[in-house]
């Protein structure tokens, strides 16, 4: 499908899990004159995640899917994308697998981003891995989702540099601050502008 530019933002849902940041930085995004896009639904899979407190200070829709039988869960989403009118879906911090069904059946974008340079370390837990390998560099990637984890069309990456004493942990939040400049500049990119 195409995506709607001119007068009209596209209607996009957010998915996600945890801490929702990528959230927060995509909401502050789509609040200015130049997003094509605003966020009109926020689905989460787990009904503690912090993010979920977004939805209320921005006054947002929001919609918890437990995940516990995947069909069913998609199903009712897949509805639930259809009333609500969303052309884009933005994966951040959505801690479950979409199933083929769910990407064939949605006939919008959808777009994850992921906290490496990508085709490398796909998957949890990749400051760790990165780390333990003595990479001299991570990032992050914005990507089309399609039916294989973590392995859709690269859409744009950031590249970190790695320090010599950083955790996981440190390096965890240098590059999420680069994920939040990321998501935004991912969306400008593929509405050409
Ligand atoms: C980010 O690092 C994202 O790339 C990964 O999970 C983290 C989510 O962070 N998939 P937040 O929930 O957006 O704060």
């Amino acid at each position: 499908m195409a995506l709607l530019t001119g007068f009209k933002k596209t209607r996009t849902a957010v998915f996600i899990s945890g801490n929702g940041s990528n959230l927060k930085s995509l909401i502050k995004f789509s609040r200015k004159k130049i997003s094509p896009i605003s966020i009109n639904l926020i689905i989460s899979s787990n009904y503690k995640s912090k993010g979920l407190e977004y939805a209320k200070k921005y006054k947002i829709k929001k919609k918890i899917f437990n995940f516990k039988k995947r069909s069913i869960s998609e199903k009712a989403i897949l509805s639930e994308l259809k009333k609500n009118n969303i052309n884009l879906i933005c994966l951040a911090g959505f801690m479950r697998i979409l199933s083929k069904y769910f990407v064939k059946n949605y006939k919008g974008i959808i777009l994850n981003i992921h906290p490496s340079l990508l085709p490398k370390y796909k998957g949890l837990n990749t400051h760790e891995r990165v780390i333990k390998n003595k990479e001299i560099y991570s990032g992050c990637t914005v990507h089309y989702v399609n039916y294989k984890l973590d392995s859709g069309k690269i859409i744009i990456q950031k590249k970190v540099k790695i320090r010599q004493n950083d955790t996981p942990n440190s390096l965890s939040k240098r590059i999420l601050n680069q994920e939040h400049k990321l998501y935004p500049k991912a969306i400008l990119k593929i509405f050409n502008l």
